[in-house]
């Protein structure tokens, strides 16, 4: 990779947390303020992506080895630093992804039970260990997200069924929610936990306290 200039987020979360409609709200937030914003969503995002992303999600497919997920997670990664995220880390612009490295040591590492030392062996050489310089994860109590997570999936006519990882028990959204708290532990400074508690606009305003500080990194352009 060349010299980087750009600035790399991540939004992270349990099922039904809102980070993604966070994201959506701080990217706008970002252009209205003139700032090149590059959007990256995982898996997916790149075509390939989007193909391993629906083998992943399928409900069909239940007898999936956790190692077998692991790996297809870091395979859309790699296709996404490739083709989306590093060319515009290396344009100076902001990537803001939905999703990275971190869901997968809370759901792979820690749900699945994987450890995180397996994940971040792959993480490493999949990705160089490619690390973001900011990732807000929205908080909110596991009950409560997937109660919000269910009704979208009701709601939503294109899904007709909730998606493989959705149908978990609430005890492996337990584990994943226990996986985010331990990297919040042991990286407080990258990894900032946002109360996802309230309406959209409340969340975004803790999002932006958190995001605002490090945009003297970059500059609008
Ligand atoms: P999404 O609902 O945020 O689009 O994420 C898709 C699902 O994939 C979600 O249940 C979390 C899961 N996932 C992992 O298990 N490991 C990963 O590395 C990623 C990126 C997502």
């Amino acid at each position: 990779m060349g010299e980087r200039r750009g600035l790399f987020l991540t939004f992270e979360g349990t099922e039904g947390s809102g980070k993604t409609t966070q994201m959506r709200l701080l990217i706008q937030h970002l252009r209205a303020e003139g700032y090149t914003v590059t959007e990256n969503q995982e898996p997916g995002a790149t075509a390939i992506g989007k193909e391993i992303r629906r083998i992943l999600l399928d409900p069909a497919h239940s007898e999936i080895a956790p190692m077998t997920e692991l790996l297809l997670m870091f395979a859309s990664r790699a296709q996404a630093a490739a083709e989306i995220i590093i060319p515009a880390l290396e344009r100076g612009e902001i990537v803001v992804s939905d999703r990275f490295t971190d869901s997968t040591l809370a759901y792979q590492g820690e749900a699945r039970g994987l450890s995180f030392d397996t994940v971040l062996q792959v993480h490493r050489l999949a990705l160089n260990s490619l690390l973001p310089d900011l990732t807000i994860c929205i908080d909110i109590d596991i009950p409560t997200g997937l109660a919000r997570a269910h009704h979208r999936n009701q709601g939503s006519r294109s899904v007709k069924n909730e998606a493989r990882i959705d149908q978990q028990s609430l005890d492996f959204h337990l584990r994943v929610g226990e996986g985010y708290r331990k990297i919040a532990a042991a990286e407080p400074e990258r990894f900032r936990l946002a109360d996802g508690n309230g309406n959209p606009a409340e969340v975004a305003e803790r999002v932006w306290r958190e995001v605002s500080p490090i945009l003297s990194r970059v500059s609008p352009i």
